[in-house]
Formats: structure tokens, sequence, C-alpha cells
């Protein structure tokens, strides 16, 4: 299927994504389109890493959803991604068509051929190989959110995942969750080294916001780091990287099943198994 890439669709007779795909009335509501360049550098780096077909495939498609009133971070994401892989499709949707016809209008930076579409859940038709999702699920009721996480994970090429996240202004605190047709794998947290890593608590996905409370694992988590941090205060001799790292290392061998190692951690980002945070389960 051969697509236009859009960059001025009105002055053009080519057919638009939408068009190709039919899809009349996206799934989702429009909220806020806060954004800003170089948001989402964390997970986006962390997507790299955490993809290691990217290289090999052939041509495969990412969706960024919900790219906001500038579509300046698809654009970022774009950029990263085809330094690894050229051929990557990458295609921003946005539930609403004002944020798109903007996006279109505007001249892509260094030429990048970024598609923009209307499309919420439902993906727009697609099936892509990998969703951005950041700062979307945030603005919706938290009883939502599973039913949006099962229709973007039902509309994923085979091996694909999706992104949940969500991150504050500063781009210091982030946290995503990875979800596959399975469902959700995995939680990464994002500190600021600059203070206690419990902070990135005002950064939960949607669906733990109202479980960091006494008893729920999340909340165990959180509160491991911030023992460890406060324990390992010493530490800082070597800054805040080792710190933390020696901090996510002893929550490794008290049994947290946590992935990456100390030169992920060394950044400030920790991804434990969602078996081990999943609301209403329990560890140690
Ligand atoms: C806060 S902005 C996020 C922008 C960017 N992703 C970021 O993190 O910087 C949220 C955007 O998501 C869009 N949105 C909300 N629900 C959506 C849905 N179901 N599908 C696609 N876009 C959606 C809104 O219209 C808005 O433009």
């Amino acid at each position: 299927m051969t697509l236009f890439v859009f960059s001025r669709p009105h002055k053009t007779k080519n057919v638009t994504l939408n068009d190709v795909v039919g899809v009349r009335r996206p799934l989702g509501a429009v909220t806020r389109g806060t954004t800003a360049p170089g948001r989402l550098r964390r997970a986006d780096r962390w997507l790299l890493a955490n993809w290691p077909s990217l290289r090999s495939a052939a041509r495969p498609l990412v969706v960024d959803l919900g790219f906001g009133a500038s579509p300046v971070t698809t654009y970022d994401l774009a950029a990263r991604l085809r330094r690894v892989n050229p051929s990557v499709r990458v295609v921003g949707l946005d539930v609403d068509p004002a944020r798109v016809a903007a996006a279109r209008a505007e001249p892509p930076p260094a030429g990048l051929p970024v598609e923009f579409a209307v499309g919420g859940f439902e993906l727009a038709g697609l099936r892509p190989d990998v969703v951005r999702a950041f700062n979307v699920l945030r603005q919706y009721p938290a009883g939502e959110v599973e039913k949006w996480w099962a229709e973007m994970t039902g509309r994923l090429a085979p091996g694909g995942f999706v992104l949940d996240g969500t991150c504050d202004e500063s781009r210091r605190l982030a946290s995503w969750v990875r979800l596959t047709a399975s469902g959700p794998q995995s939680l990464t947290l994002a500190v600021d080294l600059s203070g206690s890593p419990g902070l990135v608590a005002a950064r939960l996905p949607k669906l733990l916001i109202s479980r960091n409370v006494d008893g729920e694992p999340v909340h165990r988590l959180l509160r491991a780091l911030d023992d460890g941090w406060a324990r390992l205060a010493w530490r800082s001799v070597f800054g805040p990287r080792q710190r933390f790292a020696a901090v996510v290392e002893e929550l490794r061998a008290a049994g947290w099943p946590i992935a990456d190692g100390p030169a992920r951690w060394r950044r400030g980002e920790v991804t434990v198994a969602w078996t081990a945070i999943a609301p209403g389960l329990s560890i140690g």
C-alpha cells in the first residue's frame, strides 16, 4: 500500500491515510495537548534498547498515539528510530482533527517522512509493531484504562507492544507500562536523581496512581526505593547515579524481579516485572 507523506494534504489530490483505512469516529476524547521538544527522550531511549528486532525489521510501523498540540515529539521519535532502521514508518495519530491538520501543514524537520492522521485507541485501523501513547490515558478515568489497553493491544502486529506512559513537564520524572497482546509486562520508573526516587509517584501511570497506598505492591516498591536511597546516602560520595544503582541492586537481591543492569540504573531508570506490582497482588 503506497501512502502519501502528509505535508500539505489539502493542496493535493493524494488520498489521506484516513481515506485509505476508512476511519470515521476515533475512539477517545480530545484532551489537553501539552507537549515539548525532548519531553519523551527517556522513554524513547528505553524503547530503542528494548526493541531488539528494530534493526533488522522490514519497514516496521510505529504509531505515536496522541501527539498533542505540536508533533515535535513524534519527530523526535522518528529521528531516533531512523538512525537505527531508516525504513521505519512513523504515523502520528490524534483524536483532534485540528491538531492533525496543523501537524500536516507544518514542514517536517530535516525532511523526516512522518505521516499524520486522525485516530484514537482503534489506531486508525493500523496494525503497528509499536505504539507509544504518552500522556494520553492519564487524562482518562482509571476505570477505563484496561478497556483501552485491550483495544490497543488487540490491534498490534504479531510480537508488537504498547508503551503507555506519563511524564512531567520538566522531563525529569516519567513512568511507562509495556503491554503486549498478553497484557501488561513491566513498569519502568524514570526518577529524578536530584531528589528522593519515590517522587516519581506524581507521574505514575493512571492505573497505579490510586494504588500508591499501604498494602499495594507499587507502594511497597516506591517505599523500598526511598528506604534504600536513605540508607545508602553515604554512596553520594560516588554521585547520585552510583547511589541509585546500589539501591536497585539491593532491591534485586531482595527478590524484586528487576530487569536491565547497572548501566540503565545509573540513568535513574528501573524496570520491574508487572507481576510484582500489579494492583491487588503482593510480594515479600
Ligand atoms: C497531553 S497531549 C500529549 C502529547 C505528547 N504525546 C506528549 O506526551 O508530549 C495528549 C494528546 O492526546 C490526544 N488524545 C486524547 N485521547 C486520545 C486518543 N484516545 N487517541 C488519540 N489521541 C488522543 C489529545 O487530543 C492530545 O492532543
